[in-house]
């Protein structure tokens, strides 16, 4: 029973996120004590410390680290060691100023003085960023008391994914002559025929910036496949470095959700041994609610959307396939949104109980002490400035207690019958496309996605190239640009699809199919598409299933059916859902009480189980143990056998969990 969760250890922990070179030293071994006695396990340090560790170019200072990880052992804490490569520190921006990635909506450089001011394309801050990440490797790669790594820090977060340096662009000119044998291929792909836009040969060839209008879309997928290549390529050279050195330690980086990172963040998981996601549900909830449905945000003001945080967690586990961490968990109110209310009072347990059903085998706080000096000194951690305990102290307390009763019960990941495709691509295009303005991809998912999770349902959301075979049923929201490999699952499995509007709607280099859409997938999905409008947000046109009547809303298609039967229809009797043996496919975008009359039916078909609407109110299973998780301001009576209840009480009270033995 040892041994089978993400870190090695055997039964579900909290850690702790700790900047030691923030705080005297003489305040280090009471900060470990209560760490320890608070029942945390694992302490990150060391994220942003170059300035520390390195104050002048060759000169290091590893002592205070050393004492400051004794420190922590001495309480029985297991250190995961940061490499500081988001902060490159000043003497090396002076000296080598253009490591400052380039703005691509100015053209100008982005200065020092935050973080993650450099640019992946600049060789000479690669070997500087794999240099320090040896340096720490060496001193500390064979050290039992450190157990893993954490390579930089949420890559492409503050839009960085993106530069216009000239580093980039000499590498984007490499980029795109390895892609393309010639320019003449080069041109013929883009289409730059079009506008006059042909290249005579690979140095010449632009960045897909600052034009005086849209750039070519073909160029800025190119573009954007190099950029996210750029992010991978310095993310596995740190890798690399720490893995030549180290031994018996696991390598992990802290990701942000996969639309923030511009990146595909699948291949970026692929040389790691486990991911880790940094977990901030108001900040996110607000971001994806504030503006789009101001209610709705106020309403979950406090809680997070029931569904979206778990969202991220269950992408989280799809990176991979397997458990992963929470890294950073909110504390309580941060400083990043446009409004950073502090969590309803029983969230944090909420959130970290989420989290291990999820699939979390670690849950790890930011941060210890909130600080009192820069950026984040509106941000709350564990302790206040004055070291009395936060709110959230005694969450974390209770989360300990609810670990404790869960011990070695529940190893297992989740199991989902259901896979929801997600691809970076799929937003590439969507954005660079901008075909309708409400067309956002990721909102898309979330909304199938938040659909299942209504339902009860668990999901595993994979990328298009994965192993489709063993899902019962997979939905595919968004998907224009369709792989060889998806074809063959759409073609060979007994699986039940649903696919969204724009499925297939262009070439892998963002062009048109000839024999229009959905391209080579036509004799499959049985139809294909002739026209596309898209409609304002604020519009909504009728879409009649069944007996019932829906929307139809901002993306439609008219379709030409050579197979098939229409299920549902809108704009006068065109097709808006069609089956053509096991594959559905929306010919348009549409709500989330249509979503609700078809996915049951579908999931009943499947024979996939579900359960009753339960309002706010979520539930997850894993292995052997059912989470109710009550985002709701009242209480939910939830249909189980109480004799079985691990932790909790039914009716579930607001803002807490009911954990019970199925
Ligand atoms: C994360 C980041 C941390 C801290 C935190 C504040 O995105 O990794 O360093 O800035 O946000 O919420």
């Amino acid at each position: 029973m040892t041994e089978r969760l993400m870190g090695g250890h055997d039964s579900p922990a909290l850690g702790v996120c700790y900047y030691p070179e923030h705080w005297p030293e003489s305040q280090w071994r009471s900060d470990a004590e209560q760490m320890a006695s608070l029942g945390l396990r694992y302490v990150r340090i060391g994220e942003f410390a170059w300035s520390r560790l390195e104050p002048a170019r060759g000169q290091f200072d590893f002592e205070w680290l050393d004492r400051a990880i004794a420190t922590l052992a001495a309480q029985g804490l297991k250190v995961v060691l940061c490499t500081p490569t988001a902060t490159p520190p000043k003497w090396l921006i002076d000296a080598h100023p253009d490591i400052l990635p380039v703005s691509v909506d100015t053209g100008t450089a982005r200065g020092f003085g935050s973080r993650r001011h450099y640019d992946f394309s600049n060789d000479p801050y690669r070997d500087e960023a794999v240099r320090i990440s040896e340096m720490l490797a060496q001193r500390y790669g064979e050290d039992p008391r450190v157990v893993g790594w954490q390579v930089d820090n949420e890559l492409c977060c503050h839009d960085t994914a993106h530069s216009a340096s000239p580093a980039a662009h000499a590498a984007f000119q490499a980029w795109c002559r390895q892609r393309y044998s010639t320019i003449d291929e080069l041109n013929a792909a883009w289409g730059n025929v079009f506008w006059s836009m042909e290249y005579p040969d690979f140095d010449s060839l632009e960045l897909p910036v600052l034009a005086v209008t849209e750039t070519n879309p073909s160029h800025r997928l190119a573009y954007r496949r190099f950029s996210s290549d750029q992010v991978v390529r310095f993310h596995n050279a740190c890798v690399d470095a720490l893995r030549r050195h180290s031994k018996d330690q696991w390598i992990t980086h802290n990701f942000i959700p996969m639309k923030d990172t511009q990146t595909d963040c699948f291949a970026l998981a692929s040389t790691l041994d486990f991911v880790s996601y940094d977990s901030y549900p108001l900040g996110r909830t607000e971001f994806l609610l504030g503006a789009s449905d101001p209610a709705l945000a106020q309403r979950f003001m406090r809680s997070g959307h029931p569904d979206y945080t778990a969202y991220y967690l269950d992408q989280s586990r799809g990176l991979k396939g397997k458990g992963f961490w929470i890294m950073e968990q909110q504390p309580g109110p941060v400083n990043w949104a446009p409004s950073n209310p502090r969590p309803a009072p029983g969230m944090i347990t909420l959130w970290s109980l989420e989290a291990y059903a999820h699939g979390a085998d670690v849950v790890s706080y930011f941060r210890w002490r909130q600080a009192p000096f820069a950026q984040e000194q509106m941000h709350a951690g564990l302790l206040r400035p004055d070291n009395s305990p936060s709110d959230a102290w005694a969450e974390v307390e209770r989360v300990h207690h609810i670990f404790s009763l869960i011990g070695q019960d529940a190893l297992a990941q989740p199991t989902a019958r259901v896979a929801l495709v997600t691809d970076v691509q799929s937003q590439w295009v969507a954005e660079i496309e901008r075909q309708g303005r409400g067309y956002d991809s990721n909102r898309i998912q979330f909304q199938w996605y938040s659909g299942l999770r209504k339902l009860g349902v668990a999901v595993d959301v994979v990328n298009q190239d994965a192993d489709l075979s063993g899902y019962s049923l997979v939905l595919v929201p968004s998907l224009p640009i369709v792989g060889t490999r998806f074809i063959e699952s759409l073609a060979q499995a007994s699986t039940c699809f649903l696919l969204g509007p724009r499925f297939g709607a262009k070439t892998t280099e963002l062009t048109m199919p000839q024999n229009l859409p959905p391209g080579d997938c036509r004799s499959l999905t049985g139809f294909h598409v002739t026209s596309v409008e898209t409609l304002r947000p604020d519009v909504e046109e009728p879409l009649q299933f069944g007996s019932e009547q829906f929307v139809s809303r901002l993306w439609c298609e008219d379709i030409v059916i050579q197979a098939g039967n229409v299920l549902a229809t809108y704009q006068g009797n065109k097709p808006a859902l069609l089956r053509n043996g096991n594959i559905l496919s929306l010919t348009t975008l549409t709500c989330d009480d249509f979503l609700g009359a078809l996915l049951p039916e579908l999931l009943i078909e499947c024979g996939v189980e579900t359960h009753p609407d339960l309002g706010d109110c979520r539930l997850m299973a894993r292995g052997d143990l059912m989470f109710a998780l009550n985002y709701g301001d009242e209480p939910k009576a939830i249909d189980m056998a109480s004799e079985r209840v691990v932790y909790g009480s039914n009716p579930v009270p607001p803002h807490d969990v009911l954990i019970w033995r199925q």
